[in-house]
């Protein structure tokens, strides 16, 4: 039985079944267009709210080495992503790996955690998108009624209407076809850095050296109580919760590293790319690249433009321009995180119903849901089902619960997938790779360290909320996915003889 629950899909299997046609996806995506999808995603919420937040309650102006400590953990875990993806280029990223190398089950949890990471990192967005329009929309005088306006802030009932109508406009785009969703995400994602790099050159001009000082605040006491909110490392060592200080800028990354998600979700396209072995790896590392050195500039202007106490936790970049005296510049910032947002909403949302797709392609999940759409050739099925659970999620809850909840489950797959980029080499040293993480197992191994420091790193009440969801989804495999998976019935129908894999995988 154990076995069962560890049996392994063999990587030409995976791709095998990328080619019946009523299961396929097209292949259209080049390095450009996977460069411009990570950008696409990657910058976001993150670098335009979370960067307040944090500096102003846990790093002060050290928040620009938050992202130096995010940023490299997320490279540790690219070298290792961009294995997988040019050896296993499949639909479904950091699942369809750990079918191929730690078995069943195993990708299941994944699959089921990406599920997580993927829909709530959509529904932080939209809310955190709705907030932008709504104040472009005071500035013009108009005013949402409370109760349209959110739950943030509302008594009673509050449902965040421009939330959800966001996600279910992207998720009609994305039923259209990829090709249609890739145009107009390449001109949201130059207006998008545009206004990023206006902010980091127009914002030079107005820096403070006093601003810097201290450049790493002293910590913090902060008040005991609510134990489950103190990071789960300084309740283990029992240290008193404090913010700021060295343990401050740590809290930070662990809650910045929001700001990096997205180039894992490169790899979801590889079935859509043209030549994955090339371009998986190109499209990658080079996003993560390009968004590391905006974050950290962007990090330094703001906290140098603005005492790190007076930022603002809601529209940071656009506020600091106003303290300065140009609400201008704020004006054209706030409209361009609006648009940057929608982008990055619509590849949360799509990279989730990706891996809904090769999920349910085998077995594990209904295979209603993995028919294509016989004209757009687009897994409309779970798009459609997704996008309208999201777009309630997003209308009914509070963005800063969940956050951090996305930040845990992101974290937990690249653990997964660096321990399989190591397994993958034992078991199948044959299979080609078009690109190979450097001194295996060296760097796996630090990123799973690294990985795992940044996981302690959030709130204790974190772990527990993603403790259950996981418990909910092994009960879900164990009633449905184990007996119709696509895998268990190919091995029944060959029962008897070799199965259909080479020998020596079944782990
Ligand atoms: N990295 C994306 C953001 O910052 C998810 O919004």
């Amino acid at each position: 039985m154990s076995s069962a629950l560890f049996r392994t899909k063999n990587v030409e299997q995976s791709i095998r079944d990328t080619e019946e046609p009523e299961h396929s996806l097209r292949k259209s995506l080049s390095a450009l267009d996977l460069t411009v999808f990570g950008v696409g995603v990657i910058i976001g919420t993150g670098i335009f709210v979370l960067t307040g937040q944090v500096a102003k309650n846990n790093a002060g102006p050290a928040v620009s080495l938050a992202f130096v400590a995010a940023g490299v953990v997320c490279a540790l875990a690219a070298l290792c992503y961009a294995e997988f993806a040019s050896t296993v280029p499949v639909a479904g990223s950091a699942y369809t790996f750990s079918y191929a190398s730690l078995g069943e089950l195993p990708a299941w949890i994944i699959g089921w955690d990406l599920v997580l990471e993927f829909a709530l990192g959509t529904a932080v967005v939209a809310v955190g998108w709705s907030g932008y329009i709504r104040s472009l929309l005071d500035n013009a005088g108009w005013h949402l009624p409370d109760y349209l306006a959110g739950r943030d802030g509302a008594s009673g009932f509050g449902f965040d209407i421009l939330a959800a109508a966001l996600v279910l406009a992207l998720t009609g785009i994305l039923v259209l076809g990829m090709k249609l969703s890739a145009r107009i995400t390449s001109i949201v994602v130059a207006i998008k850095v545009a206004v990023v790099l206006i902010v980091i050159i127009a914002g030079a001009f107005f820096i403070h050296g006093a601003n810097y000082k201290p450049f790493i605040p002293d910590p913090e006491p902060v008040s005991a109580g609510g134990n489950l909110k103190a990071p789960l490392i300084q309740l283990m060592f029992g240290w008193a919760p404090a913010n700021f200080g060295v343990m401050g800028i740590f809290t930070a990354a662990s809650v910045v590293f929001f700001a990096f998600i997205g180039f894992d979700i490169v790899a979801t396209a590889a079935e859509e790319t043209r030549n994955p072995q090339r371009d998986m790896p190109r499209g990658i590392l080079g996003s993560l690249l390009i968004c590391t050195v905006l974050y950290v500039a962007v990090s330094i202007v703001v906290t140098g433009m603005q005492k790190y106490t007076g930022l603002s936790v809601e529209a940071p970049l656009a506020d600091a321009f106003k303290s300065v005296g140009h609400p201008w510049y704020a004006g054209v910032i706030s409209f361009g995180a609006a648009v940057g947002l929608t982008t990055v909403c619509m590849i949360l949302l799509l990279g989730q119903t990706r891996v809904f797709f090769a999920m349910s392609r085998d077995g594990l999940l209904p295979r209603f849901f993995s028919r294509v759409h016989p004209r757009f050739k687009t897994p409309h099925r779970p798009t459609i089902l997704l996008g309208v659970i999201i777009a309630i999620v997003a209308g009914f809850t509070s963005l800063s619960e969940l956050a951090e909840l996305v930040n845990i489950g992101t974290l937990f797959a690249f653990v997964v997938v660096a321990i399989s980029v190591i397994i993958l080499r034992r078991t199948r040293p044959d299979l080609p790779r078009a690109f190979r993480t450097p001194w295996v197992p060296v760097v796996p191994i630090l990123s799973v360290c690294a990985t795992l420091w940044l996981m302690l790193n959030l709130p204790a009440e974190t772990w527990l909320r993603f403790a259950i969801w996981m418990v909910i989804g092994i009960a879900v495999y164990l009633l449905y996915g184990r007996r119709h998976s696509l895998l268990a019935l190919r091995e029944q129908a060959a029962a008897g003889e070799v199965p259909g894999a080479p020998p020596g995988k079944q782990q």
